[in-house]
């Protein structure tokens, strides 16, 4: 066991502990001595991650994402195992910033042909989206912060640019590099998806900041139960709309740069 391990013998459940809090207690669970999570997800999350492709590089590495495995065995179908992220950083060392990109995060067409809901039920689900895209300004700023804990989910969204700028003022060593560093590899984000044959609705940047060393802050894509293909008449809609979402988070970065 190295020495890292036996200090980090909370930091898996402190991380952990994180997930549960965000209302995903059912659907994630550490494993591997929580190096790695699997997430219990859809059919069409699982494959993404099971053939990434051009992706590859931009999203959380891919363990496995069959369940022959048994630490997971009774979680059923669609199950992805992938790098923790929180991995190996101390609790009150970890900054964790999930963004979720898009003035639209929820389309009932998209819903309704991913099978989730019955026509009415995606009808109400997208005016319900649609208020809530309203209410925590994603409709006209582009992105809205999560909270990773327990924190109000709708207040937090509202007041996003605070909520960023709160958590960045907890970085006390290299925040330039590590702005630049976040800048560079949203800035890549965005490239490889506005090359791909598809786009997501709802998903999120996940950057993970360990106070210790913030310069080597890390930012993966995430969420990506819904994306949209070429063939799809919404292609268009929500690719501009992923990348007028990142466009504008980079404008975020870059004025948190300047300041
Ligand atoms: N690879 C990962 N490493 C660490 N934490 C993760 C990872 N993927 C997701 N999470 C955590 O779980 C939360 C929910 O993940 P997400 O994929 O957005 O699930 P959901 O579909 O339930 O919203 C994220 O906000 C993040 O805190
Ligand atoms: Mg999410």
């Amino acid at each position: 066991m190295s020495m890292r391990r036996a200090k980090s013998e909370p930091v898996g459940k402190q991380s952990l502990n994180l997930i549960l809090m965000a209302g995903h207690a059912g659907s994630f669970r550490e494993i591997d001595g929580g190096r790695k999570i699997a997430k219990k997800t859809n059919q069409k999350e699982c494959e993404i991650y099971a053939s990434p492709g051009e992706l590859r590089e931009i999203v959380p590495a891919v363990e496995r994402t069959n369940q022959d495995d048994r630490e997971v065995i009774d979680m059923g179908e669609n199950v992805v195992i992938m790098q923790n992220m929180f991995y190996g950083i101390q609790a009150q060392s970890l900054v964790a910033l999930d963004i979720k990109i898009g003035k639209s995060t929820a389309s009932r067409a998209q819903l309704f042909e991913s099978g989730e809901k019955s026509q009415v039920g995606a009808f109400f689900k997208e005016m319900k989206m649609k208020l809530y895209d309203y209410y925590t300004k994603s409709s006209t700023r582009g992105w809205r912060a999560i909270p990773v804990n327990d924190q109000n989910r709708a207040k937090i969204g509202r007041n996003s640019e605070i909520f960023l700028m709160e958590q960045l003022e907890r970085v006390n060593v290299n925040k330039n590099a590590m702005i630049t560093n976040i800048i560079c590899q949203l800035d890549r984000i965005k490239t490889k998806l506005e090359q791909s044959q598809k786009t997501f609705i709802a998903s999120s940047v996940l950057i993970v900041i360990n106070l210790q060393y913030p310069e080597n802050a890390r930012v993966k894509l995430i969420d990506l139960a819904h994306p949209i293909y070429a063939n799809n008449k919404l292609f268009k809609k929500y690719k501009e709309n992923f990348n007028e979402g990142m466009n504008s988070l980079i404008a975020f970065f870059k004025c948190c740069a300047a300041e």
